[in-house]
């Protein structure tokens, strides 16, 4: 992950030739099989070059936030396990399904991972969620532990992490040490993320290489402050304050 290069790519329909697409840079690729990035698609990458505009104002940043936050948790779900089912449809055939098995919860590293519980409520109906409140030092990068309300039977569920912003890695890896610490196996846990740096996404999916993360971009690399660039400066602050 040392190349600082970012992959250019044309994108669009195919009703235009490719030379006459428009290109944009994409996700860097990782090399880690449980590192999941979204499809690369012209929706995902207007709706990121949106929310990374500096001039992008608060309401729209949350607007389109909220898009791909959908995005990733729909593609979240396809983590979770199935089980067959065989239905009666209103015609009187039969249509063999699947439907999911087993209990999920989410978990939010706040305060920006707050920002991504609505995405879940709105696609798994009265889902319960937790909270870990993990605060990076403006200073020194490392994180801080300060407060965790779980669900009492966590151990028993799938978790969705919620997080849009992996940087060097150290708030989610606190994250996913206080889930183990509660009995949650690593194998349970997916982790959704909007941007993550290549470092944070190797150190991560290093440390718990079981851990799943459905991310919608592997950026470039950190800045002198651990920011992510190109990034798009502080997610909690523009979500919430700005
Ligand atoms: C941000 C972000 C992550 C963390 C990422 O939160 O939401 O939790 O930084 O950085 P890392 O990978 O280097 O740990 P921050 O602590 O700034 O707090 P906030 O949610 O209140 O913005
Ligand atoms: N937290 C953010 O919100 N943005 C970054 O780039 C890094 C940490």
């Amino acid at each position: 992950m040392s190349d600082k290069s970012a992959p250019s790519q044309c994108l669009g329909p195919n009703y235009r030739a490719e030379g006459e697409k428009p290109t944009a840079t994409v996700s860097k690729k990782v090399r880690h099989d449980n590192v999941h990035v979204l499809p690369q698609t012209p929706q995902l990458i207007a709706l990121l070059t949106m929310i990374r505009d500096h001039r992008t104002n608060r309401a729209d940043f949350i607007f389109y936030s909220n898009r791909i936050i959908r995005l990733l948790v729909e593609e979240g779900l396809n983590h979770l396990p199935v089980i067959q089912q065989e239905i009666t449809t209103p015609v009187g055939r039969h249509y063999n399904g699947v439907k999911f098995e087993g209990k999920i919860c989410g978990v939010s590293i706040m305060r920006a991972g707050e920002s991504m519980e609505q995405g879940l409520r709105d696609c798994c109906r009265s889902v319960r969620i937790g909270k870990i409140l993990i605060q990076r030092d403006e200073e020194t990068s490392q994180p801080r532990l300060f407060y965790e309300k779980l669900p009492e039977d966590i151990k028993d569920r799938w978790v969705l992490l919620l997080d849009p912003m992996l940087a060097t890695g150290g708030s989610a890896l606190m994250a996913v040490e206080v889930l183990r610490q509660k009995g949650v196996p690593e194998d349970r846990i997916l982790f959704l993320n909007l941007i993550a740096s290549p470092e944070g996404a190797d150190n991560f999916a290093e440390k718990f290489p079981k851990v799943r993360i459905v991310t919608a971009f592997i950026d470039e690399g950190l800045d002198e402050k651990n920011y992510i660039v190109p990034g798009l400066g502080d997610f909690g602050d523009r979500f919430y304050t700005l």
